[in-house]
């Protein structure tokens, strides 16, 4: 994003476990900061140093240690990049459960570190369901081996879920083990053009009714989140014709066991959608092939990059209910307006895409350049407005840098207290990826 800067002067790229516990072990006794890092393509800052903390880069522990076809339990070191796995497990009618655009860069280390949730949430949960066990350096050096590949261990406290989402806060993730779903028989998809975003919320009560065990993906995208991915030739956009008057988009994906029974049900759902007295779409683009089908996807997933085309993005990743969605991308817009700075002072757009099936909206603003008076003008403007509707300020890209000042608007001070009491349980020196997540003395 060229948002965050550090002050790093070394890197290390340790291959086992073992290695990691030493260089941790030395920080630790001459009190070095530690800056995990995985693909680097985190979203707030959590994977670049403040200081001139060390980094420690898992890029060099990258073996699968162990699959098992019956199960589909997998396990992985961390430093694994997520593309890698899923060509991994194909081959073996496996799918990985979780699926993102980083995902060729990024790692599954840093996926569970910010316990990512991406374009198959709404199927296969997070990772808070799908990660069996963990290997973890602790801040003192010492390696807490929970890499189990048992499905139930009711066994006292589940420290690893502690380590899901900790941004790398409590200790080093060197090895994964999850369950990895099997392959649909069929994937399709479809995009919808919608004439306005009203439409947006009866039309997932439909989707849901009508494909029920084979809807997999339901995400939104607003007219200029579109606009700009085809104008940066992120996938196939639709004819002009087919996007006349239409407001928003939504992509649906479906994962089953049967192509005939699943494509039967794709195109009834398209008549009922086209036929009805008001019909809740413009136009419904079916995929009629592979290659239509990643095209389709590359538009959504492109997004990110068409955006870091347009100019510097202000990301806010929210969880507000879904009925909000359009109002708070409009409200943020006219705030802007009326503060002058929409178009005339380097704000060039807003926009509103993400994953309306989790109700995780991400709003961006586009705009020339990073500036303090745009981030004045957005913060703390956005986050009261995500807790007026008692939302999260930070549905899946974490806290990292960005957002420890705005924690408190959606975690309680009794809360934020045991966090702190937990790192600095873990971490009393403070040396594990100091000023990410929470505000320490
Ligand atoms: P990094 O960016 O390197 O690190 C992220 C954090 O985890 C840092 O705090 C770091 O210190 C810590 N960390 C990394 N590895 C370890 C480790 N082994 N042990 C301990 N701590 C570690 N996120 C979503 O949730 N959903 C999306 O749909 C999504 N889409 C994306 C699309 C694009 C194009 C891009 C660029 C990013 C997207 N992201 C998305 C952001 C997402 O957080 C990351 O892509 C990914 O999960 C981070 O993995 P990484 O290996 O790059 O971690
Ligand atoms: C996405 O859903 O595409 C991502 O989380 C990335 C982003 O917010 O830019
Ligand atoms: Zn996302």
């Amino acid at each position: 994003m060229g948002k965050y800067h550090g002050k790093a002067t070394t890197v290390v790229k340790p291959k086992t476990a073992e290695e990691v516990s030493k260089i941790v072990k030395h920080c630790c006794e001459r009190r070095i900061g530690i800056v995990p890092q995985g693909g680097n393509t985190g979203m707030v800052g959590g994977s670049v140093p403040i200081g001139n903390e060390l980094i420690l880069n898992l890029g060099s522990m990258s073996k699968v240690r162990s699959f098992d076809p019956v199960s589909g339990i997998l396990i992985a070191d961390a430093g694994c990049i997520l593309q890698s796995l899923m060509d991994y497990v194909a081959p073996h009618n496996h799918i990985m459960p979780l699926d993102l655009g980083g995902k060729g860069s990024c790692q599954i280390g840093g996926n569970v570190s910010t316990n990512a949730g991406g374009l198959r949430l709404l199927r296969y949960g997070s990772l808070h369901g799908s990660v069996l066990g963990l290997e973890v350096v602790l801040p003192d050096g010492t390696i807490l081996d929970q890499l189990t590949t048992l499905r139930k261990d009711n066994t006292g406290y589940d420290l690893k879920q502690l380590f899901i989402g900790a941004e790398g806060t409590l200790g080093v993730i060197t090895g994964v083990s999850l369950l990895t779903p099997p392959s649909p028989q069929a994937s399709n998809n479809v995009i919808l053009a919608l004439p306005s975003f009203d439409n947006v919320l009866p039309l997932f009560k439909t989707v849901k009714q009508q494909l029920s065990e084979i809807l997999s993906a339901f995400e939104f995208i607003d007219r200029t989140a579109y606009d700009l991915a085809v104008k940066h030739g992120q996938g196939r956009g639709l004819h002009d014709d087919e996007i006349k008057g239409a407001e928003c988009f939504v992509l649906v994906e479906t994962s089953g066991g049967r192509r005939e029974h699943d494509e039967q049900k794709l195109n009834d759902l398209l008549e009922t959608l086209l036929t009805s007295d008001e019909p809740l779409i413009n136009t419904g683009v079916l995929s009629q092939n592979p290659a239509q089908f990643s095209s389709l996807w590359a538009l959504r997933e492109g997004i990110t990059e068409a955006v870091s085309k347009e100019g510097k993005a202000y990301k806010y990743d929210i969880s507000v209910p879904l009925s909000t969605f359009k109002d708070v991308v409009d409200i943020t817009r006219e705030h802007l307006r009326s503060k002058g700075l929409l178009h005339e002072k380097g704000v060039k757009h807003v926009i509103g895409f993400g994953h309306v099936g989790d109700g995780n909206l991400h709003l961006n603003v586009v705009a020339d350049a990073y500036t303090l008076e745009i981030q004045n003008a957005l913060e703390p403007f956005i986050y009261e407005l995500v807790a007026s509707h008692k939302g999260s300020v930070s549905a899946e890209h974490g806290i990292g840098a960005m957002k420890t000042h705005a924690l408190h608007y959606s975690k309680s001070g009794v809360s934020i207290e045991w966090m702190k009491k937990l790192k600095q349980l873990f971490d009393p020196h403070g040396i594990m990826n100091p000023g990410k997540v929470l505000e320490m003395p």
